[in-house]
């Protein structure tokens, strides 16, 4: 019998379609993901299921799940699945961590932009006809030094773009080697210093019991007075509150946030700051990368499937 897939969120069509050329049956039913009663329903006729970020995989899912043996994340961070209880009912959880990491990254670089010209304010002022030239004063990105927290794929990339904007890039990140770095034309340097030196600081790192609150208020109060402050990563691991208070001090000169410690952001401390942006989650909404993470998952998860690969 062929293995049954259901897809719950909205995933680009070619996964469906790559299923379906495998051999494999598949439900798309994108709106089940946020109707987790329907969802426990349904979920014990499938082998496999296919999330992006709106589907919760609880325990209490995974208990009505009595087929299950793969869950695929046609993205990166699978925090919307308890893998505790996953991997204890033998559900094997796999992601695409390649498939949407250029445009995160780039993503991140609208970011900086948006924040260091104040973008969308001076574009919400034009439209409404008020033409305020000297109130939107910016500052250039040349000779500028980025912080880059987490010099991965993600993070890597960005340094890359940054360098290609003339920026010097330092970076923290345990597990990047000295040798790397030089590769990479970044300096390594421990998180306090580049806290001292970053006239701009991404984040670029998964949210994990290390790095929770890591611009923690302590940490966000040792940045150079001026710094802007970009996370297109995970909510939670900014004090959103002290930066909150920090930018009303004039200590931060402005934040561009893609992601929040509560997610949706319906509403949020750093809502209508001065040159504060914000995105709602759009690091990995483009249609190449969401081509690529449906392509990537459906073709992992057939590969699980058929032949236990
Ligand atoms: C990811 O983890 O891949 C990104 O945050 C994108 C997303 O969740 O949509």
């Amino acid at each position: 019998m062929a293995p049954k897939v259901l897809v719950s969120d909205k995933l680009s069509e070619t996964a469906v379609q790559i299923f379906r050329d495998r051999g494999i049956e598949v439900d798309f039913e994108p709106s089940l993901g946020k109707d987790k009663e329907k969802l426990a329903e349904v979920i014990g006729k499938y082998d496999g299921l296919a999330i992006r970020s709106a589907t919760k995989v609880t325990a209490k899912l995974l208990e009505s799940a009595t087929n299950l043996k793969v869950v695929g994340r046609a993205g990166i961070g699978t925090d919307n699945v308890d893998k505790e209880a996953s991997s204890k009912k033998g559900v094997i959880v796999m992601n695409t961590p390649f498939g949407n990491m250029i445009t995160t990254a780039e993503h991140a670089i609208a970011m900086m932009f948006a924040v260091a010209r104040q973008i969308p304010e001076a574009d919400a002022s034009t439209q409404a006809g008020k033409w305020e030239k000297s109130k939107f004063m910016g500052v250039e990105l040349t000779a500028k030094t980025l912080g880059v927290i987490g010099a991965g794929n993600i993070g890597g990339i960005v340094c890359d773009r940054a360098r290609g904007l003339k920026m010097k890039v330092v970076a923290y990140d345990p597990f990047l080697s000295e040798e790397k770095a030089a590769n990479m034309g970044v300096e390594k340097v421990e998180l306090d210093e580049l806290l001292r030196r970053a006239d701009f600081i991404t984040l670029h790192v998964p949210l994990t019991d290390s790095t929770r609150n890591i611009l923690s208020k302590e940490n966000l109060q040792k940045t150079k007075p001026g710094v802007r402050i970009i996370n297109c990563a995970r909510g939670g691991l900014v004090d959103e509150q002290a930066l909150a208070d920090l930018i009303k001090s004039g200590h931060v000169a402005g934040a561009a946030f893609d992601v929040f410690a509560e997610e949706p952001a319906t509403d949020n401390v750093l809502f209508g700051l001065p040159n504060v942006v914000c995105t709602p989650h759009l690091g990995a909404s483009t249609t190449e990368a969401q081509e690529n993470v449906a392509l990537q998952v459906a073709e992992q998860m057939s590969n699980y499937l058929l032949d236990g690969a």
